[in-house]
């Protein structure tokens, strides 16, 4: 018998429970004894819990599992950085193996983590910390190892996603959106990690580090979260064509990594697109393998707990079969990633200009100064001494843009500038 504990039992905590419970003899079959939940972690005593619990399971003292010898794997689904990253720490230094859903510490800590762990000489598995129910981390490590990974496209934050899609679907406003993705347990504790980009950029730097075998730190990220995005960019988006997603970018060039968090305009015929809900999509090009997308859900206890529970089935089975199997997130940190500024792409820019002429002209000359060359544009007819112009450029270094909006800013005939929205092509380049 394999003795576990669980750290935290909200939505993926009891989703693990569940299939554990559901699954017993099958999970024992495979694992090659019985896994027993020895203690379960929490914080609130006053909470009624979804699964009935025997009352010994349940403890609000950390070290009743930390000093127990017998439990030898723990399994960290509380979230945030602290307690779980010291939580985590000091499990592998008691020699437990490790299965976490925590994205966050994974991406900042990862490195550091899975060195203790080789130290000493226990796992540490963390499926569940990307795209929830998708297996893409052992994919990456074992399927697709044969490959030169050159990008990923992700869709990695089903918060987001279900948001974006209720927004374009059923002209939702974003705050009623992001209550009922909260209420479906698929946002973070504090939700402006999913809003704000944070959750997505902890993904992607996970993916990159394994993909690109290198270590990427999630703070040199840029990042951009959906909060900008208004139902009039959804709307016009729809009419030119396209769909708001919130992508999570990698690329690798031979002089550097490309990696960014931010919503983008996507082709309705692109692959992404179709991606709906709190699905998450990862989509990548390998040298050998060509493209490869993998879908499913992203979030949610259900297909979160399947993740996190393949993970503890694999690292008991090599735990009863005294086999040891640690991998490392990425290389040493020895890829530059490239400042945004430099890196070129195609945009959407809404503004409100006077309704008078010469405007258009003035405004086209300020772009062409700087080598924006626009693929389309159009202007509303409205009764009113104001009207909203919509951009769409080719291909330009981000530089050229940024200089473009601030001169833009200072004419006269420029009212406002509403937003200004990335858009991506399936291979950019
Ligand atoms: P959650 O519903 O907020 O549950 C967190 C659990 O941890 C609760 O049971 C809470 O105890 C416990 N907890 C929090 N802080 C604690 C502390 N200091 N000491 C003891 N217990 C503590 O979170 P969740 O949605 O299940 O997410 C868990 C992890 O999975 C996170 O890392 C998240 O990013 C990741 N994840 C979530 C999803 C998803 O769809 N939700 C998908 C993929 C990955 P009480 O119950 O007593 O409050
Ligand atoms: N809050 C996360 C999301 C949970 O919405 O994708 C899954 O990691």
């Amino acid at each position: 018998m394999i003795k576990i504990a669980i750290l935290g039992m909200g939505t993926v905590g009891s989703g693990v429970v569940a299939i554990m419970n559901k699954r017993g003899e099958n999970i024992k079959n495979k694992v090659g004894t019985e896994l027993k939940v020895e203690k379960i972690l929490v914080k609130d005593n006053s909470k009624k819990r979804e699964i009935e619990l025997p009352p010994e399971v349940l403890t609000y003292n950390v070290e009743d599992i930390l000093d127990d010898p017998e439990i030898e794997l723990i399994v960290e689904l509380m979230g945030g950085e602290e307690p779980a990253y010291e939580y985590i720490t000091k499990a592998i230094s008691k020699g437990k193996s490790v299965v976490t859903a925590n994205k966050l510490v994974i991406a900042k800590y990862g490195d550091e983590i899975l060195k203790l762990a080789r130290e000493n000489e226990v796992q540490v598995s963390f499926e569940a910390s990307v795209a929830g129910g998708i297996p893409i981390i052992r994919p990456l490590k074992e399927s697709l190892v044969a490959n030169r990974i050159e990008e990923i496209y992700g869709i990695l934050n089903g918060t987001t996603n279900y948001i974006l899609t209720k927004m374009t679907q059923e002209r939702i406003e974003f705050d009623k959106a992001l209550e009922e993705a909260q209420r479906l347990g698929y946002a973070e504790r504090d939700p402006s990690s999913d809003t704000k980009g944070f959750d997505a950029a902890y993904k992607i730097a996970i993916l990159s580090s394994i993909a690109f075998e290198t270590s990427v730190d999630a703070d040199s990220i840029y990042i951009e979260g959906i909060e900008g995005v208004t139902l009039e960019d959804i709307k016009l988006a729809d009419e030119l064509g396209y769909v708001i997603k919130l992508l999570a970018i990698g690329k690798k060039y031979d002089d550097g990594l490309n990696i960014r968090v931010h919503p983008a305009f996507i082709s309705k015929n692109h692959p992404l697109a179709m991606v709906n809900g709190a699905y998450n999509a990862i989509y990548l090009y390998g040298d050998a393998v060509g493209d490869v997308m993998l879908y499913g859900k992203g979030a949610g206890q259900m297909p979160t707990g399947s993740a996190v529970v393949a993970d503890i089935i694999q690292v008991a089975k090599d735990i009863n079969y005294n086999r040891l199997d640690t991998h490392s997130l990425g290389a040493p940190r020895n890829q530059q990633i490239k400042e945004i500024n430099q890196i070129d792409n195609s945009f959407y820019l809404r503004i409100q200009v006077l309704d008078k002429p010469g405007v258009m002209s003035q405004v086209t000359k300020v772009l062409g100064d700087n080598h924006v060359s626009l693929s389309a544009v159009s202007q509303k007819h409205m009764l009113t001494p104001i009207v909203p112009l919509v951009l769409i450029t080719h291909p330009v270094k981000e530089e050229n843009m940024r200089k473009s909006l601030y001169e833009l800013e200072n004419l006269e005939s420029v009212v406002k500038i509403n937003n200004l929205i990335r858009v991506e092509k399936k291979h950019n380049g």
